[in-house]
């Protein structure tokens, strides 16, 4: 397994698969070309291994030049193929063979075709050593190619993962880990912030914590945010929508994003029905609801303690503190019974050393994705 920026990567086809590959296209075309001198154009940047390989293992005349052109960006195509560098070489009465790397919808291939469309050439040939069938949509048959593969995003050999990856000789598969939403709850002192941290980083998830969307809304004088102000500043609660349309945004905002942790909330039953029907709305779903639970007196002297250091007055009053326990047992309860009935609420024991705590974190979540 490999990482390369955000992304986890697994070992697909080996060093012999690939080379295997590369002397079958290369002993096809020979087998065509032999008595021919074709200009082989390799596509930039993807195709510079391949084109290296394939030369060494194509026996006969031959001559060779690049184009780049490019139409990703990251995982997904984005339609904008830009051809960056003509081909200058005298081609007319020639045998152009492309040598590209991957095909996978076609684009850029049909972008070649065009670039070579108005040109005398004797005749137009594509050789790519990857071809991705099930995505192609291009008319032009794909004339030869080394290895017919899934859709599935690969690095490796020439193949970037926003420009990561090329150096590597053998080739690897995107590891798509299913998503992990989570739902957090704590008492005050239970230790949420720390853990959400910590879980954020261990699985790269967004934290979404409704307090922080809400401030940074108001700040920053969104549409929603400036919504949510006018009912606070009637002394109002902000009805659950205006929360959920915050929400959404924020999921919007991060469409590749492995999962999120939900912080603050739901907080009423009504809205993790809300919650449910908008991950449902993208085709995702609250896999957990965690609460790290531990007993009051501890959170108490916890939270007393910290009082003393951060001059949070609402942590240095037993009785403000106590009420807060009480108003957490009041909302929390039905939402327990809300994700139990889902299935889906897990008790972790938050008394102990963060590093522990984190482990039974774990443990809960890991034991989720084999479900
Ligand atoms: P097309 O224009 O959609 O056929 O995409 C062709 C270009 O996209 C290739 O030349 C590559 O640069 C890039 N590409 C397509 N699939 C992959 C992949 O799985 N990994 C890395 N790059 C890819
Ligand atoms: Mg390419």
């Amino acid at each position: 397994m490999i990482k390369l920026h955000d992304k986890q990567f697994e070992p697909y086809l080996s060093e012999e698969q690939i080379q295997d590959a590369v002397k079958k296209v290369a002993a096809e075309v020979a087998r065509d070309y032999k008595d021919k001198v074709p200009i082989f154009v390799g596509v930039l940047n993807g195709a510079f291994m391949f084109v290296a390989d394939f030369l060494k293992h194509y026996p006969h005349p031959c001559e060779v030049t690049f184009v780049k052109l490019s139409s990703y960006r990251g995982l997904t195509s984005t339609g904008i193929v830009r051809n960056l560098l003509d081909v200058s070489e005298n081609i007319e009465g020639r045998s152009i063979i492309i040598l590209e790397d991957i095909i996978d919808t076609g684009r850029t291939l049909q972008e070649l075709i065009h670039l070579f469309s108005n040109t005398n050439i004797k005749d137009f040939k594509i050789a790519s050593l990857f071809y991705k069938s099930e995505v192609y949509n291009g008319e032009y048959a794909i004339d030869y190619f080394g290895l017919e593969i899934p859709n599935k995003f690969i690095v490796g050999y020439g193949l970037d993962y926003l420009e990561l990856g090329r150096n590597l000789k053998e080739v690897y598969q995107l590891k798509e880990n299913p998503m992990i939403n989570l739902v957090l709850f704590g008492k005050p002192g239970a230790g949420k912030g720390t853990q959400a941290e910590f879980l954020k980083e261990k699985y790269s998830l967004i934290h979404i914590s409704t307090g922080d969307v809400f401030r940074r809304n108001i700040k920053n004088g969104t549409e929603l945010g400036n919504l949510a102000k006018s009912y606070m500043d009637q002394g109002e609660l902000v009805p659950d929508e205006v929360t959920i349309n915050m929400l959404r945004d924020e999921v919007e905002q991060n469409p590749e994003a492995s999962g999120f942790i939900f912080d603050g909330f739901p907080r009423t039953t009504a809205q993790a029905e809300a919650l449910d029907n908008l991950l449902e709305s993208k085709g995702m779903k609250i896999n957990a609801t965690v609460a790290l639970e531990a007993e009051d007196e501890i959170l108490l002297q916890r939270l007393l303690e910290r009082g003393k250091t951060s001059g949070r007055s609402d942590d240095q009053d037993e009785s403000k503190i106590r009420n807060r326990f009480v108003e957490y047992n009041q909302k929390t309860a039905p939402l327990k019974e809300f994700y139990s009935a889902q299935e889906k609420f897990h008790s972790v024991n938050g008394v102990g050393e963060i590093q522990e705590i984190a482990e039974r974190l774990v443990q809960v979540i890991d034991s989720l994705s084999t479900e």
